[in-house]
Parts: structure tokens; sequence; C-alpha cells
């Protein structure tokens, strides 16, 4: 029987699997789940790990699930590590990966940690559901949701949230309320609503969504041939997934899997970039921004929940966070889609702005191993790639027409 406890990240106050929190009780900090490594040396190791498929659900043996005939699953994870030569190229380094992770079964990376949050739902019986979300986190839990039989409620930044996400939820068969406010604003009702109305929170404050999420981190070293990347980019938007990955990594470096721990870079938009200033400037805190904005919703975020987990996991990793503007998101997004045939949504396109940011300031070495995490796929948002590149040529059914048009 493998240890689990959920552990305060302030006073480090321990807590048990069994009951519903989300904060500490002593200081109102963020909670970790805390597993005894030890025991699970014995249950799993690499070679028996190589011999099947990736998924989220292959790393069990780290996720603190009570009864795995429960799980509530719809395949995710085991997305794939693109090489992107062309993009490696064109930026000047020379080994370039991005975790596409828009593959997954509602196209983002919410997806593995839904799957286990939604399980610990139906492990304590919890018939409805809700969280906050500018769109992506909304989608998945209403799939998992759907999938479980349980109902969802999901609290949306009124005209913030990208079309395609919204259509998600809505098929999906969720309760969408959009309130006159933003995302921070949304998060701060719902953790109230889900207190006295007793809702399940499956935002990313609930410690067992990490415990899916950090199964990337898994994959990206076994993609890898079991090694960590020298540098993981990751968009930052609430702060968790960082700090997830971060888990993670760690998680396999203490059972002896990789033998390195890769730098972490956190990327945020020029608009919603609290944490950036932090690290910039120094502070161990960060100061929420009012009136976040970007071009990028899924981060439009001034005030992000797991700030601490993020600082946390930038400093241990000895790794940095940059922002990036709006124009250069979008020109990472076009080149990503151009250069490797990989299409994603604003949000995951500012780890590759940041990357070439980077690279442009002379901060990353061009030997160095370099994975991006693309965080959601881009037909999430059709309507910033028309938007902001180019509306289609119309012309008259004529081939006359047509010849002249190919041509010029
Ligand atoms: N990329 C995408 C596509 C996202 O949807 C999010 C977060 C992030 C990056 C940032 O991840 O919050 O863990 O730092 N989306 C949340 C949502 C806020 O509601 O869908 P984070």
């Amino acid at each position: 029987m493998i240890m689990f406890k959920l552990i305060c990240i302030g006073c480090k106050s321990e807590y048990s699997l069994n009951e519903i929190i989300y904060n500490c009780r002593k200081c109102n900090d963020l909670l970790e789940v805390q597993i005894d490594l030890e025991e699970v040396k014995d249950l799993i190791n690499r070679r028996d790990l190589s011999l099947k498929p990736l998924s989220v659900w292959k790393y069990s043996e780290l996720i603190p699930i009570f009864d795995k005939n429960r799980i509530v699953t719809i395949n995710e994870g085991g997305t794939k590590l693109h090489k992107c030569s062309n993009l490696a190229e064109e930026l000047g380094i020379k080994k370039l990966y991005v975790k596409n992770e828009g593959e997954n079964p509602t196209g983002s990376f919410k997806d593995r940690g839904m799957t286990v949050g939604v399980t610990k739902a139906r492990e304590f019986d919890s018939k409805k559901v809700a969280c906050a979300s500018t769109g992506n986190t909304a989608a998945s839990l209403s799939a998992y949701a759907a999938k479980a039989g349980l109902k969802s409620i999901i609290l949306i930044p009124h005209g913030a949230v990208a079309i395609g996400k919204l259509a998600q939820s809505i098929i999906y068969g969720a309760k969408v309320i959009a309130i006159k406010g933003n995302f921070d604003k949304a998060l701060s009702i719902i953790i109230e609503a889900s207190k006295s109305l007793g809702l399940y929170l499956l935002n990313s404050i609930n410690p067992f969504r990490i415990e899916g999420q950090k199964t990337a981190a898994f994959e990206v070293c076994e993609q890898l041939d079991w090694h960590a990347p020298d540098r993981l980019i990751i968009p930052v938007g609430n702060a968790a997934n960082i700090a997830a990955y971060w888990k993670g990594f760690k998680e396999f470096y203490e059972l002896g899997f990789i033998e390195n721990l890769p730098t972490m870079i956190g990327i945020q938009a020029c608009g919603a970039s609290p944490i950036v200033q932090a690290i910039k400037e120094k502070r161990d805190f960060i100061k929420p921004v009012d009136n976040p904005n970007t071009v990028a919703t899924a981060i439009r975020i001034g005030n992000p929940a797991s700030w601490k987990k993020a600082i946390n996991a930038i400093k241990e990793s000895k790794g940095t966070a940059e922002s990036v503007t709006d124009e250069e998101i979008l020109s990472a997004q076009r080149l990503l889609a151009r250069k490797e045939g990989l299409f994603v949504e604003p949000a995951s396109a500012s780890s590759i702005a940041g990357l070439k940011k980077l690279i442009e300031l002379g901060s990353i070495d061009k030997d160095e191993e370099i994975v991006c995490v693309a965080t959601g796929h881009g037909l999430k948002d059709p309507d910033s790639a028309i938007k902001f590149y180019q509306e289609p040529i119309v012309i008259e059914p004529n081939f006359e027409i047509l010849k002249e048009v190919i041509k010029g």
C-alpha cells in the first residue's frame, strides 16, 4: 500500500486524502500530494514502464487513487513529443521538441488532471462538480463529468472564452454561466460557491489535478529516452501546470529514473504577467494585475491561484520567467504552424514566443535541448487565426479568374 498524504506548501501541516479540502486550515496556503517514493521504488521500474504505451494511467502507482475500477478515463495522455527541426533551424538552435498537448481527448493538457480529479469526485461520492475557467478547464471538466454521469457547473468570464471551448462545454452538457467580470473574479466566486453549496471544485487548486498533469513530465522523460531536457518552456496562467511538470520531473529524479533535472521557464503574456514581474523583481510574492489583457485568452489571468507553487518551481530549478507581447505570440503561432504543421492556440504559442525571445536575448545556448509545451489545440480558437492572419480570397466560380488568382 503506497502512502500518500496532503501537505500544506506553507506551514507543512498534514491532511488525509479522505477529506475534501483545498487549502490549509491553519494558514490557508495551497496543498500538495506527497508520495512515499521509497515504497513506489519496489513497485515500478524503467524496464516495465518502457513496455507499456504512454498514457496518464500507466503511472497509476504515482497517482493517489484508491479504487482503480472506478477511474473515469477518455484515454488521456500519450501525446507526441514532436522533433521540430525546421523551427529549430529557423531559430538557430539544434534540439527543439514540442510536447503537443492539444492531442488530448478534449484538445488540451487539462484532461490529464481531470481524469484524476473527476475520479476523485466519484470517490468522494460528489454529484456536482464545478470550476471557473478561461475555457479549457471547462471543456475538460464538462467532458469528464459527462463520462462519469455527474453534473458540471462552469463559470466563465463573459465574452472572453474562445468559441471552440465554449462549444465543447455546451455539447458535453455542462451548465455554463458567464459572469460580467474576469477569470480571477469567477474563480473567487466559484470557490465560495463550492464551499457553501457542496460542489466538488476542480480548479487546479485541487491538488489531485496536479497529480494527473505531472504525467506529462514523465512522458517527456520517456520520450527523450529517459532523461529530462535542459530546459522546459511552458505557458503560465493560473500557474499550476508549471508546478505539475516540476513535481513530475522531481519524482522521476528521486525514483532514479532520470539523472538530470531541467530548468523551468514560465512564459506569460505581457498584459497578464504577475509572476514574470515577481521573478524579475526578485520578489517571493506576486502583485496581482487588475485588468489582465492578452489575445491569449486562456492565460488572461491577473491573480494566479498557484503563483507560489510556480515561483517555487522556477526558483528550485534555477529557471526564469519571461513575458511576450500579443504580436510575438501570434507570430510564434504562425511560425509553428508553417514550419512544423502544428496548429496550437495563442496561449500555447507563448512558449515558442518565449523561446524566440530568450534566444534573441542570448539567454539560451544553441546546443541546449529544449522542450516547449504546447498546451492546447489551435481549433479551439479559430476566430483569432482568421481575424489576425488572413480572410479567404472570395472569387466568382470561374476558371479564368481562379487561374489569375493562383498565378498572382
Ligand atoms: N495554456 C492553455 C491552453 C490553458 O488553457 C491554460 C490554462 C494554460 C496554458 C495555463 O496553465 O493555468 O496551469 O498555468 N487555462 C485555465 C482554464 C486557466 O481555465 O482553462 P496554468
